[in-house]
């Protein structure tokens, strides 16, 4: 019998199943979509239950035509930051999902920084004191749900990231990966364990929090995941963008990758754990030994699309036909929905349009949103020194469109792969090393064969024009805010 494994991405719009067979080939796929809810101002959440359905929906689709015993292993990619908090005896989720786009922790965040804890934190965690990561969310869910910790210290909560929810729920192993550690802003990066300082300063009971292992750790095998057979064994499992780094053969350093997603991450490994030109410090994965990246956060990049689509009642890929034909002219739309992430950090940003006039339609709209998605990636790529090439994922970066326009604002290479689903195959190779399927010389091989690259056009006038103009708003969206 073939074997194939299975590999699964648990994003935030939706899970998808892709199944790769032993020569590294997407034989099958599937996907099911999940819906975000907005509650009220700066709250984002999923629901838990959804969640979990989605995953088996994509299962049972990309294994409809296929012996599930032919699946020698299963890997994990999912959404990172997101917190669940779940009932540890029953696996029942206690509260929506904690979307990582959610901005619920941002006064407990002004408290730490008034008592002078952020810089302490950012030096251990090699993350900025931000509501986008964990910590926050998860002391915001307890503050709700268990205000004085009893039940989360006597062990009767948990609390955990999206991989380690779906672990606990499809293998019964009270785990989290390391990568989406790291994402928790509870993580010592030089131990590579909690750290009981800062889960002190957060409130976080150690009780309630899985424990820490490799990417290609012992993560159980799985159980009442149908049609898959009990027992199949969960080989590798990563944050999304990590997985996306590793599917680009990004483990030497000098690979710069975007994701374009609902937000986007540029990121590259690093040698260290020391902090570099503003980014975030992350560990990627580790197998055996941890591998850093650094990496830059920004919040809304296809999700400008999608809120476009929404405000004009179209779809977002009626908004990127528009953007591809039409000229902004003068508009230009500064997304800072939530404040603005990397490379500024600014919570207090506030969104803004300028340039408009009344010829301005749908079509400079959708064009500003697009070159809002190739600005924000620019600003990142601009703190980093020496960037001749980027390589590109994610939805967005289907946009031909887009990755001109990114290659002509940042005046740089844009290398597009054309394996879809990257996050999945990301973390499906790591599993396939695991099994020894491939080699790493055959990954990098088949990562440099996919690629779609767009060479830069504009001069330099034209460039610097455009990025002026840019700056400018983002200035204003900053100050204009609180
Ligand atoms: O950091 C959040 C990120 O992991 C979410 O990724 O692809 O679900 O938008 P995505």
């Amino acid at each position: 019998m073939t074997t194939h494994i299975l590999a699964v991405d648990q994003g935030t719009s939706s899970t998808k199943a892709v199944l790769l067979d032993a020569a590294g080939q997407v034989v099958a796929r599937a996907s099911a979509p999940l819906a975000q809810s907005h509650p009220g101002p700066g709250l984002v959440e999923q629901d838990a239950p959804a969640l979990l359905d989605s995953v088996r929906t994509a299962v049972a689709g990309c294994l409809a035509d296929v012996d599930p015993r032919s699946v020698a292993g299963v890997a994990l990619s999912t959404q990172r930051e997101s917190v669940v908090l779940w009932d540890a005896r029953t696996g029942t989720p206690l509260a929506p999902v904690v979307s990582w786009q959610d901005r619920r922790g941002g006064s407990r965040a002004a408290r730490i920084e008034r008592d002078g804890m952020g810089e302490e934190v950012r030096r251990r965690t090699g993350l900025p004191l931000d509501p986008m990561f964990s910590a926050l969310k998860m002391a915001a869910l307890l503050d709700e749900h268990d205000p004085r910790r009893v039940r989360g210290r006597a062990g009767q909560l948990r609390l955990g990231t999206v991989e380690a929810f779906l672990l606990d729920t499809f293998t019964g192993t009270p785990v989290t990966e390391i990568g989406n550690a790291s994402r928790t802003q509870l993580l010592d990066l030089g131990t590579g364990g909690w750290d009981e300082e800062l889960l002190a300063l957060f409130d976080v009971p150690r009780a309630a929090l899985g424990e820490v292992v490799a990417s290609d750790g012992a993560f159980g095998e799985i159980r009442g995941l149908a049609p898959l057979p009990d027992g199949t064994p969960v080989l590798a499992v990563l944050g999304d963008s990590h997985a996306a780094l590793f599917a680009h053969a990004g483990w030497r350093q000098g690979t710069v990758k975007a994701t374009y997603g609902t937000g986007s991450s540029i990121m590259t490994v690093a040698g260290s754990a020391e902090p570099a030109n503003g980014m975030c410090t992350t560990i990627a994965w580790s197998m055996g030994q941890a591998t850093f990246a650094h990496e830059a956060n920004i919040r809304s990049t296809g999700r400008t699309v999608t809120w476009l689509a929404d405000l004009l009642k179209t779809s977002p890929e009626q908004i990127l036909t528009r953007a591809a034909d039409a000229d902004a002219g003068d508009v230009t739309l500064v997304p800072a929905f939530g404040g603005i992430g990397a490379p500024w950090w600014d919570a207090g940003a506030v969104p803004v349009l300028a340039g408009f006039d009344l010829s301005t339609g749908p079509e400079q709209l959708a064009r500003a949103a697009l070159e809002s998605v190739a600005h924000q990636v620019d600003d990142v790529l601009t703190q980093l020194p020496g960037v001749r090439r980027i390589v590109a994922d994610g939805g967005l970066s289907r946009s031909d469109t887009l990755m001109q326009l990114q290659a002509d604002l940042s005046g740089i290479e844009v290398a597009r792969t054309l394996d879809h689903e990257l996050s999945a195959v990301g973390a499906a190779r790591m599993a396939g090393l695991r099994l020894g399927l491939w080699t790493i010389g055959e990954l990098e091989k088949r990562t440099a064969d996919a690629l779609h690259v767009c060479a830069p056009i504009w001069d330099e006038e034209r460039r610097r024009a455009a990025v002026t103009r840019w700056r400018r708003c983002v200035e204003a969206a900053r100050s204009l805010g609180t």
